[in-house]
């Protein structure tokens, strides 16, 4: 997209409000020394708001340094905070390793695969899920 549709998009985000049921929302993950915007962290709250779903995205030249899965770990804090949700779900392609990694380092278990058509590409996701955590 051009720089003017980033620069909406970032604007609108800006101002949705956070967790509505039957919805997407997009935070921000910023670098720790900077601030600068760095990648983001997508939260899905189901209708009946039981459950949740996320997905997470770091630009290139900030990953390695666990700076994901502290921001995923913080997020979810939040989110189960926010709202009644009973679990969240992570969604990634089996060849993800990277994402695979993190969803693990962050607590998720391995729930099951499942056969999908992804962009016209048949190809096997792995389903894990984080419960809520009373204790
Ligand atoms: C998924 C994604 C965010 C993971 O990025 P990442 O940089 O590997 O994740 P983190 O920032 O948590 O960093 C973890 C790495 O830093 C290392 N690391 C260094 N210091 C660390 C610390 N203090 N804590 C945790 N990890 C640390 C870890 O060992 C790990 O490296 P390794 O995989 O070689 O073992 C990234 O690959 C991405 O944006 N991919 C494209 C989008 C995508 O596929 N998203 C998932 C869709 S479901």
């Amino acid at each position: 997209m051009s720089d003017t549709e980033a620069l909406e998009f970032l604007d609108d985000v800006h101002r949705a409000p956070l967790f509505m049921p039957g919805h997407w929302v997009q935070l921000g993950i910023a670098e720790p020394e900077s601030d600068a915007l760095i990648g983001d962290i997508g939260l899905y709250l189901s209708e009946d708001g039981a459950a949740g779903e996320v997905g997470f995205t770091l630009q290139p030249a900030s990953q390695g340094r666990g700076v994901a899965t502290h921001a995923v770990r913080e997020a979810l804090q939040l989110f189960f905070s926010a709202t009644g949700v009973a679990r969240v779900l992570g969604i990634t392609d089996e060849r993800n390793i990277p994402s695979i990694k993190l969803l693990e380092r962050v607590g998720f278990k391995f729930i099951e695969s499942r056969q999908v058509v992804f962009r016209g590409e048949p190809c096997t996701e792995r389903v894990y899920a984080l419960p809520r955590n009373d204790g």
